[in-house]
């Protein structure tokens, strides 16, 4: 996975920018909810790949600190050149955030359907134990559209389901992706979460809640 989007790095945010109005107008509308909930708050984020959220985030939270396991989608999101007071990209693993530093909020795009099944649980008492008891968190993710983004695979015995990419260098690569509905949603993030809002569009779904464990 991780030869994978450093090599897609580059690549990466043009999934932002397909024209589609319906998809344009739900990335609106998840902006517009990304900077009133992280408003006044000092973020983790979690995968920010590219920094395309950290950057639009920035413009109302306190500060961020945004990791990713990818150096290459790293040095995309520093060269972004965000002030440096504010955002700090920083090498590091999703699942290993004891200790990253004082936060009020959480902030995970298009990482959660990475996540395998086996280790949902450990992700988010992870994540949500590097936050302060009663943070805000906001997650969002692709939802399963017919013919977008390739097939859907299914394997024996694998709880997991993956999808089939190929990138502009011609490399093919099966990346874990699992998609939820939202009572599999409801059902995973309830037991960590008071006031779980699920909202479910057409090209993807979006959750925020407040934590509950440290
Ligand atoms: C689909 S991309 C999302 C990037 C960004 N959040 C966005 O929405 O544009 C998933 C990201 O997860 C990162 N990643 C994969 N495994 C990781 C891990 N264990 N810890 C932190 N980041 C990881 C990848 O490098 C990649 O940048």
């Amino acid at each position: 996975m991780q030869e994978y989007y450093d090599r897609r790095a580059r690549e990466y945010e043009a999934v932002y920018h397909r024209d589609d109005p319906i998809r344009q107008r739900e990335l609106a509308e998840m902006e517009t909810a990304i900077q009133k909930v992280m408003r006044g708050k000092r973020v983790l984020e979690v995968a920010c790949g590219t920094g395309y959220w950290t950057e639009r985030a920035v413009k109302t939270a306190e500060h961020i600190t945004a990791i990713d396991a990818a150096p290459e989608t790293l040095e995309i999101a520093r060269a972004k050149k965000l002030p440096p007071d504010r955002v700090d990209f920083r090498l590091g693993d999703a699942y290993l955030l004891d200790g990253t530093g004082t936060f009020d909020a959480g902030l995970a795009m298009f990482w959660f359907s990475h996540v395998p099944k086996a280790r949902i649980e450990e992700f988010l008492r992870g994540f949500h134990a590097a936050c302060e008891k009663g943070s805000t968190v906001f997650m969002a993710e692709n939802m399963l559209q017919e013919g977008v983004g390739g097939d859907l695979i299914r394997k024996p015995g694998i709880e997991d389901t993956f999808k089939r990419r190929t990138l502009e260098d011609g490399s093919v690569h099966e990346v874990l992706k699992n998609y939820y509905d939202r009572s599999e949603l409801e059902a995973l993030l309830s037991p960590f979460a008071t006031d779980l809002r699920v909202e479910m569009g057409r090209c993807f779904y979006r959750v925020r809640y407040t934590t509950t464990i440290r």
